[in-house]
């Protein structure tokens, strides 16, 4: 029996990364504990932005709608470069995203209010929330215990020592008073004045607590201690960056302050310029760089007025009248990152605990969060007893080349924003050169670029390509279909819902052409046998579609079909009454309330629209393997190499 001090998962650490951990854990209903050490979360500035990935990942845990309501949209990007008359001048206009990158925008809200969302999402889901004030002191793992995966068996035990409010009060450089600076964000404030008090976060300073986990996360930032226990740390070769990094309302005759736009003046350096919620601003100013063996930049010569003053100079002829800041910091970072996430599988790295690099990038917190979206569905399978432990193993795969990946285009694009930007050669960089690398990294900052390759998870690519739209090892690119039960439109990938299942597309082709019709009911029947995948890893009690969800997506009119037609697996009855799954059949067609626009995703997608294919997808929306309906038995087979049967 687990104590009461026994868990599941410990996370330490509540920023984007723990807090996107935590809301996976508690959707699937693992029992969880997430304890960090500051009294109350980030108010005011620190990350902002989320990338379009990071949004259809909000999408499927329910609120990605606060996000696109709330923050603001960056939908254009321009460049400003230094123009012969010694003014400045607008030298590009471009998309942000590709159009057709995602189904959501890219859009910009502080960090704050993200974690304000997923602590929300969290509590709804299970009622979790976050244990403020609380570090651990001591980490010890049973090597005795590491292999055991049996129910009873906690490896890992975590001290945890309850601070007191001098401990837990963060300071943030520069900023005199961090907790109460922000003016705009009203709910959040209430957290301020009254969090550190909730739930008596201070009733038990100086005590400590010991509990056991089967698996602790390290989710605790850059100067991780969790890392320091299992003897890694941060390597890298570049300097450090300084970065002034300013939160305003403005007042300016620079026509482009609503846009994402990139100045580069002609002798004083470059600035971001990045629109906010609430007519809020940010600038990033790169203010100057440390050497790696050498001296820590003198922090004390930069000041708000001093970050104001640079990037004054940089937008001149243009006036930018600063009329209040909401946040600012000096934000001093280097491009590294920890050769392992973990040792032994059972105490992981995420977020800026394995990685960490420029603002300038802006990926911090959605990669951190895109680790955490990659972690917590496995550890779930494997306490769950859905999964091989062996899984664990391709997390570390997956976001080490991810983090290697970030750390590369950080470094050149840090390069590229440089006082004089120079290239790797050293010779200066052109402007020219400036643009054409600024319009290279659209689709790799929007997230949905990013790609796995093949492991336990990740079959290997087969030739030829039934999907060429869907490569082994990204995220399910989606369209819009229409559903045959009740013709409301959907974008497909609105179906894949965090919340643990495996999907499995089955593209049927056309099923008016009886020869078609016959491959289906075959892969039916095969998916409804016991020797299926459905029948052998579901356990018994549970619904058919509770570890597997079997979507079908037909070519054909909407209309020339019935959904009685269907075999019944592809809509199988739901208990307690038998009433029965309409929500899983599709066609490739226009709605009524759409009649113009079909969402072509056979087209989109590069899939024969006479003889489909079959997807299988993970339950963190990547496309795991893809073959044709004759080879359906292989998803049977991919699955069972990691999937534990049970014993139906
Ligand atoms: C001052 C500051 C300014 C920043 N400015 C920018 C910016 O302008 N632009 C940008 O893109 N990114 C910025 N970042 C980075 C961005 O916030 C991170 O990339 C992102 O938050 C990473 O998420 P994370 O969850 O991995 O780590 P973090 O957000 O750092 O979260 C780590 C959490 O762990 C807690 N913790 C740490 N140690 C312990 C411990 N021993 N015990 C318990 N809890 C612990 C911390 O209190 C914190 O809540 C800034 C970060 C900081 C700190
Ligand atoms: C941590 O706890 C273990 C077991 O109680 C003990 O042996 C070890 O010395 C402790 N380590 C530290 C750094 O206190
Ligand atoms: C997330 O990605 C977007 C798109 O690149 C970027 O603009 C934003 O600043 C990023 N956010 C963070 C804090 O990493």
């Amino acid at each position: 029996m687990a104590s009461s001090s026994d868990y599941d998962v410990v996370i330490v650490g509540a920023g984007p990364a723990g807090l996107m951990l935590a809301l996976w854990l508690a959707r699937l209903k693992i029992r969880t504990k997430i304890v960090d050490k500051r009294s109350v979360k980030v108010l005011a500035g620190q990350a902002d932005g989320v990338q379009c990935r990071t949004l259809e990942v909000a999408h499927s845990f329910g609120f990605v709608q606060r996000l696109i309501e709330e923050g603001a949209h960056i939908n254009e990007i321009c460049n400003w470069t230094p123009a012969a008359d010694g003014g400045l001048e607008r030298t590009k206009r471009m998309p942000d995203n590709e159009p057709g990158t995602s189904r959501f925008p890219h859009v910009v809200l502080t960090q704050g209010r993200i974690e304000r969302f997923l602590l929300d999402a969290m509590r709804d889901f299970n009622g979790l929330g976050v244990d403020r004030a609380v570090a651990p002191t001591n980490m010890t793992v049973d090597p005795a215990l590491l292999t055991d995966f049996s129910p009873s068996s906690y490896p890992v035990t975590l001290k945890l020592r309850h601070l007191s409010e001098d401990e837990a009060t963060p300071t943030q450089v520069g900023i005199a008073n961090g907790l109460h600076r922000s003016n705009v964000l009203s709910d959040d404030e209430a957290d301020a004045m009254h969090g550190t008090r909730e739930g008596g976060a201070y009733a038990l300073a100086g005590e400590e607590e010991t509990v056991r986990a089967k698996f602790v996360v390290g989710a605790d930032g850059a100067r991780s201690w969790v890392r320091k226990q299992l003897g890694l740390s941060l390597e890298g070769e570049s300097a450090n960056s300084l970065w002034g990094v300013l939160d305003a309302v403005v007042v300016t005759d620079f026509p482009d302050i609503r846009l994402k736009s990139s100045v580069q003046s002609h002798g004083a350096g470059s600035i971001l310029v990045v629109p906010r919620e609430n007519d809020l601003v940010r600038f990033y100013v790169q203010m100057g760089s440390t050497d790696p063996n050498g001296e820590r930049f003198d922090r004390s010569s930069i000041s708000p007025e001093s970050i104001v003053e640079t990037a004054q100079r940089i937008f001149q002829p243009f006036k930018l009248d600063i009329k209040h800041i909401d946040w600012w910091t000096l934000y001093e970072v280097g491009q590294r990152m920890s050769p392992q996430v973990t040792l032994d599988n059972r105490v992981f790295l995420a977020g800026d605990a394995f990685h960490t690099h420029s603002p300038k990038a802006g990926q911090g917190m959605n990669t951190s969060m895109m680790d955490s979206f990659s972690l917590g569905w496995k550890i779930a399978h494997v306490v769950q007893g859905k999964a091989s432990p062996a899984i664990l193993e391709t997390y570390g795969l997956e976001r080490l080349k991810v983090a290697r990946e970030l750390l590369d285009f950080d470094y050149k694009l840090s390069r590229m924003f440089a006082g004089k930007p120079i290239t790797s050669d050293g010779k200066p960089v052109s402007h020219e050169e400036f643009k054409k690398f600024y319009e290279s990294i659209g689709k790799w900052a929007s997230g949905t670029a990013v790609a796995y390759l093949p492991n336990m998870l990740v079959a290997p690519e087969r030739e030829p390509r039934l999907a060429p739209g869907l490569p082994h090892g990204q995220r399910f690119e989606s369209h819009a279909v229409v559903a045959l039960a009740d013709a409301r439109p959907w974008h497909l990938a609105d179906r894949f819902l965090s919340d643990g299942r495996w999907r499995l597309v089955l593209f049927a082709g056309d099923v008016r052409e009886p020869q078609q019709r016959d491959k289906l009911e075959q892969a039916a029947a095969y998916l409804d046998s016991s020797a299926g995948p459905l029948r052998t890893f579901t356990p018994a009690d549970d619904d058919l579609d509770s570890v597997i969800e079997v979507l079908t997506v037909i070519s054909d009119p909407r209309t020339s079909v019935e959904p009685n037609a269907f075999p019944d697996v592809l809509w199988p009855p739901k208990k307690p009454y038998g009433s029965r799954s309409y929500d899983k059949l599709y066609a490739d067609d226009s709605s009524p309330v759409t009649p113009n626009d079909r969402g072509e995703i056979y087209k989109h997608l590069g899939i024969d629209a006479k003889t489909g294919c079959v997807v299988l997808v993970r339950p963190d929306q990547v496309v795991a393997l893809v073959c044709s309906l004759d080879d359906i038995g292989d998803i049977g087979s991919f699955l069972s190499q990691f999937m534990v049967p049970q014993q139906q």
